[in-house]
Order: structure tokens, then sequence, then C-alpha cells
């Protein structure tokens, strides 16, 4: 049975806002999109269909998701407030820059697991920094309920790592602030403890990439380190899991964080929803057969949702790729990109570019990576296509930017990403462009510096579609269209 959350759509992201106030969808057959500039402006309001925690907890079959930087980052405020902050509190670079740090942490994982590092132990005081992906920056947040009776948590959801965490009490060294109390093992009468010499807590290795240790009584203490020295340690124990109030998952094995620091944000941790073991997915496998999907909308006037197991309503049109093992990351959605096209015309670059790199994709990387030679061949087909425009600066790591003072609209070319397997992802408008202001307005892609890295697909260029993941039958399906 299909668990369907309803996400009252929060703003992701102020400069991201293209879609609210009017762009024209090409025609089908037309090979660009008419966008009005006045949907460049950030949003600094929400829009009055957001949910508060109240609501969300009655209905209980919605879930939350709140884009951190959002200006409808409301979850995080107390009930009333008003959300005062402004977009001019956003720096764009530091947004950028964080998100490189995640694909350097990415690439640096993903070069150094091939190259069989010895694992580290759990009982280091000093963690590596290198291990474990970066969380970066654009991290979208969802409520779920641990222990009996439940208590609701946010916790970040990211595709690109397995082990679900949370802070727990008592803190035995350090907790964060986070928006939720802090959950208390002896409130719940559903929480068990783990022993260190059970074979899951040898396999915790595997979605840590730190081997396990043993702490007082038995118990199986985890470390996990994040690539921007963001790090969870704590005890790894079974507790349920409420996705909603009826949904229920037992014994879901997770960690139950004592000493916590980094950029969580006010999140109470993390939801792993990658491929390997011990992720979400893997440990309800038989409950929803390895398939969740979701839905980033780009507005703040559309639902975006969750979906947990397989859908009533696929579209009879939805093809799916195969997803793709790859021994350098067995967390990763490895996916076959095989071309890109520009204005409705398919680039020349040769299919050993992407085959040597590879391609992930993954819900907490902003923008696109692409291998350098694809890259380039976008940006010169994207820049001919816009050669009408003035050029402007780059941004950080966008260099392919125009001023577009004194345009009402502006025509910008299609952008499709072709995979393996005859599908096509239109990339929606909002997904094409980084605004961060009319004159700067820059293509969301980015270059790799190494051929060899593996490309991204980051979560701007998935906005407003349905991203279906079949983990069981190993593929993965786009619906264009499917969330507004
Ligand atoms: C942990 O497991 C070992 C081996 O089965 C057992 O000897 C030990 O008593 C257990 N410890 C606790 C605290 O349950
Ligand atoms: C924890 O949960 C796992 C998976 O459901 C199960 O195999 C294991 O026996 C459980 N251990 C305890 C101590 O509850
Ligand atoms: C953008 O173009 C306008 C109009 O030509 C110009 O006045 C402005 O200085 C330009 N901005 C930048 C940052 O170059």
């Amino acid at each position: 049975m299909a668990i369907t959350l309803l996400l009252p759509f929060l703003l992701l992201f102020p400069f991201l806002d293209l879609a609210q106030k009017g762009y024209a969808h090409g025609a089908a057959g037309q090979v660009n999109h008419l966008i009005e500039t006045s949907s460049f402006l950030p949003a600094t309001t929400c829009s009055s269909s957001i949910s508060t925690i109240k609501d969300l907890e009655n209905k209980q079959s919605s879930l939350n998701i709140v884009h951190r930087h959002g200006a409808c980052s409301s979850l995080f405020l107390d009930e009333g407030q008003e959300k005062t902050k402004t977009s001019t509190e956003f720096d764009p670079e530091e947004f950028l820059k964080h998100d490189q740090m995640r694909v350097e942490a990415l690439h640096f994982k993903l070069t150094k697991r091939s190259a069989n590092t010895q694992e580290q132990s759990a009982k280091a005081t000093v963690l590596p920094v290198q291990i474990g992906a970066s969380l970066g920056t654009a991290n979208y947040i969802v409520r779920v309920g641990f222990g009996t009776p439940a208590k609701y948590m946010s916790l970040i959801f990211d595709t690109g790592s397995d082990l679900t965490w949370i802070q727990c009490k008592p803190c035995s060294k350090f907790c964060y602030d986070q928006q939720d109390a802090i959950f208390n093992p002896s409130e719940s009468t559903s929480y068990s403890t783990i022993n260190c010499t059970t074979r899951i807590c040898f396999e915790s290795q595997y979605a840590t990439g730190i081997s396990p240790s043993c702490g007082d009584s038995a118990s199986c203490v985890y470390g996990i380190q994040y690539g921007d020295q963001s790090f969870s340690l704590g005890y790894l124990v079974n507790e349920t899991l409420s996705i909603t109030s009826t949904d229920v998952v037992n014994k879901f094995t997770f960690g139950c964080g004592q000493n916590n620091q980094g950029l969580f944000g006010k999140a109470a941790g993390l939801l792993g929803l990658g491929r390997h073991r011990l992720s979400i997915v893997s440990q309800t496998l038989k409950k929803y057969g390895g398939r969740f999907s979701y839905c980033l909308p780009s507005t703040s006037s559309s639902n975006g949702r969750l979906t947990f197991g397989a859908q009533k309503r696929l579209p009879s049109s939805v093809k799916f790729t195969p997803m793709v093992k790859d021994s350098r990351g067995p967390s990763y959605y490895f996916l076959n990109l095989v071309g890109i096209s520009v204005g409705g015309k398919k680039l020349a670059i040769s299919a050993s570019v992407f085959a040597s790199s590879g391609t992930i994709i993954d819900s907490g990387t902003v923008i696109s990576r692409l291998p350098r030679t694809a890259y380039t061949s976008l940006q010169s087909a994207f820049k001919q296509f816009m050669s009408s425009y003035r050029s402007a600066k780059p941004l950080s790591i966008l260099d392919t930017c125009f001023n577009l003072t004194g345009y009402k609209e502006v025509r910008i070319p299609k952008i499709a990403l072709l995979f393996k397997g005859g599908v096509t992802l239109d990339v929606d408008p909002s997904g094409l462009l980084f605004i961060r202001s009319i004159e700067q307005v820059c293509l969301a892609f980015a270059a790799n510096q190494d051929d060899k890295d593996v490309g991204i697909i980051g979560n701007t260029q998935q906005q407003r579609m349905e991203v279906i993941y079949d983990v069981a039958k190993s593929k993965l399906g786009f619906v264009p269209g499917s969330c507004a």
C-alpha cells in the first residue's frame, strides 16, 4: 500500500522562486522557455497555505518539508511568530561554497573507497575530517515520529547517506540546539539498545564508514562524520519509527546521538534514504518493497509529497532508467547519464565522457555537477542561445551569468538530461537558473575539476517532478510536472 505524505508546500529557496509569477512553459516542440523577469524577485513571505506544526501532527498523513534557507522556514519559528528574516540575510556565495564542500567530500569519499582505506574506529576522539559526505546547505527537512508514544522530530532527509540518527538524552557529551524537544529514551516503552557483539552492530560500519565499538553494558557505539566536520556519536538502538500515526516501522535501527556537532541547523538529526544497509529504504524493504518517491516543489503556493511504497497513480508514460551498481559507493544512487540536449538539440558529447565519471542523483547537492568536457559543451550551447543578453561576472562555482537588467521577459533554452533506456529529464524552468539578482542570473550547472569525478544530479534540477526510486527493481523514473 502506498503511503502518501502530502507536503504542504514551503518555499524552498527565495532566489529560485521562478515559477510563481509566471513563466510560460514552451508549448510542445518549442525549444525554449519564456520567463518573466519579475519572477526573479525573491519571495520574502510565505504562502498562507502553509500548515503549522500543529496542523501537521493532527492530520498525521502530512509530512512537512522545509528548506533551511527558505523564506518559509517557519517550521523553525514558534507558533504565531512572524517570519522576520529577510532574504538579504541569505548569502549566495556562502550557500554555493557549502554546496561545493559537500561535492568535494563526496568526490573524496568515492575516490578513497576504491583506494581501500583503512576503517576508522568510533573510539577515536579526533575523527577524520574527510570521511562521509558533507551535508551541504540545501537540506530538506521532514518530520517523523520516534518512540512510544511517538515524538515527532524534524530530520534532514538525505539520499546520500544510510544511517538515520537523532540527538538523544542525556546528551552525555553534547547536543546542539534543536527545535523539537530532544528525544528521551527513558520516556519510550519501545526503546532498546543493541549489544555490540551482534551482527547488526558490526554491520553499522557499512553505513557509517567507521567501525563501531563497545560502550557501557556492551552497548553498540557508532560514529559518523560528515565532510564539513559535522559528526554524530552515540548508541545504535532499536525504536519504533512512525512515518505517520498509522504507518509504523517496529524495531527501526538508528543512532541515538550523545555527541552531535555541526551544520545541522535546528533539525533533530538525519533521515538516511541511501541505497545501502541500514538506510530506511533497506530496513523497510519488506514493507514498502524498496520504493519511495518525492517531489521537490519550487514555489510557495504548491504542494509536494513524499511517498513510501508503490504508487497507485503512476502515469503509464513514466519510463525508468536502471540504477547502476558502482563499487565506489554502494550508498549512492548511480544512474547512466548518456547525453544532454539544449534547445532541443543533443550536444556532441562522447558517451565515454559520462561512462568514465559515472553519475549519481543526490537530494543534498544543490547544483548539478558535470564532467568538465560535458559542462563546456553545455555552457557553449547555452551561451550561444543567450548571446543577445549581456554577460555578467561569475558567481562562485557558477561561471555562466547574465545581466538581465531592462528585460521584462527572457528566452532561455530548454535543457534535458538523457538517461539510458530513453529516459529524458526535461529540467523545469525553475531548475535552469540560479538568480542572485536581475544583474546576475546564472546557469545552474557547474563543472567538476576532474573528468574522473562523479557527476551529480542536484536538487535544483529535480524540482517540480516526481522522482521515483524503485530500489528492489533497481530503477529510477521521472514524472515531470507532477507537482507544482
Ligand atoms: C552481549 O552479548 C554477549 C554475547 O552474546 C553476552 O555475553 C553479553 O552478556 C551481552 N551483554 C548484555 C549487556 O546483554
Ligand atoms: C533490532 O532490530 C533488528 C532489525 O529489526 C533486529 O534484527 C534485532 O534483533 C533487534 N535487536 C534488538 C536488541 O531489539
Ligand atoms: C547591468 O546592466 C545595467 C544596464 O546596462 C547597468 O546599468 C548595470 O551597471 C549592470 N550591472 C552590472 C553589475 O554590471
